[in-house]
């Protein structure tokens, strides 16, 4: 099954429309977090904005280093999910490692991937900082094969950094 944004209420899925898409989540988002400086209020809510606003999601949520070793499960949207996750380890560890955002077009061909939905076929994971430490990981997983790409790496990027900025 492909995903087509054009099934959507954004027209199509070329880079144009996805930019659209991510424009208008900046602007939500931005009124969602104004004036609030908490830090679990404003990750739920970031959850809850991309997983009712992007199309061909089936989990969306956040993973916290609790200590330097160990991720901890945050708020989310989708079923029950695995608590913790050790650095270095599913796709999420290993963002944490790199410090920068994975784009898993395949989760099967990931070696390592950890499975906490088996109808979860693509993946993005994008870090989260805080004053220029890594402070955990935005996860988005999706039930279609290739559902993300640079662009969504680019656009969820973009709102991470308005959530950290809620971070003082
Ligand atoms: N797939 C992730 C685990 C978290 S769940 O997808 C919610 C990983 O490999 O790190």
């Amino acid at each position: 099954m492909t995903f087509h944004l054009s099934d959507t209420a954004y027209g199509t899925d070329t880079p144009a429309a996805k930019q659209t898409m991510y424009a208008d989540l900046r602007s939500q988002l931005q009124g969602l977090v104004q004036g609030e400086t908490d830090w679990i209020a404003n990750t739920a809510n970031f959850s809850s904005l991309v997983f009712n606003t992007m199309p061909g999601l089936n989990w969306a949520g956040f993973y916290f280093l609790k200590t330097q070793d160990e991720l901890v499960l945050g708020p989310f949207q989708g079923k029950p999910a695995c608590i913790r996750i050790k650095r270095g380890r599913g796709v999420c560890g290993t963002t944490v490692e790199k410090g920068e955002a994975i784009v898993v077009a395949d989760v099967h061909a990931f070696p390592g991937h950890i499975a906490c939905d088996v109808n979860s076929r693509s993946e993005l994971v994008v870090p989260v900082f805080s004053k220029g430490e890594i402070v955990g990981v935005f996860d988005l997983d999706s039930p279609l094969p290739n559902r993300f790409d640079e662009v969504d790496a680019e656009g969820i990027g973009s709102l991470v950094k308005i959530l950290e900025g809620t971070l003082a």
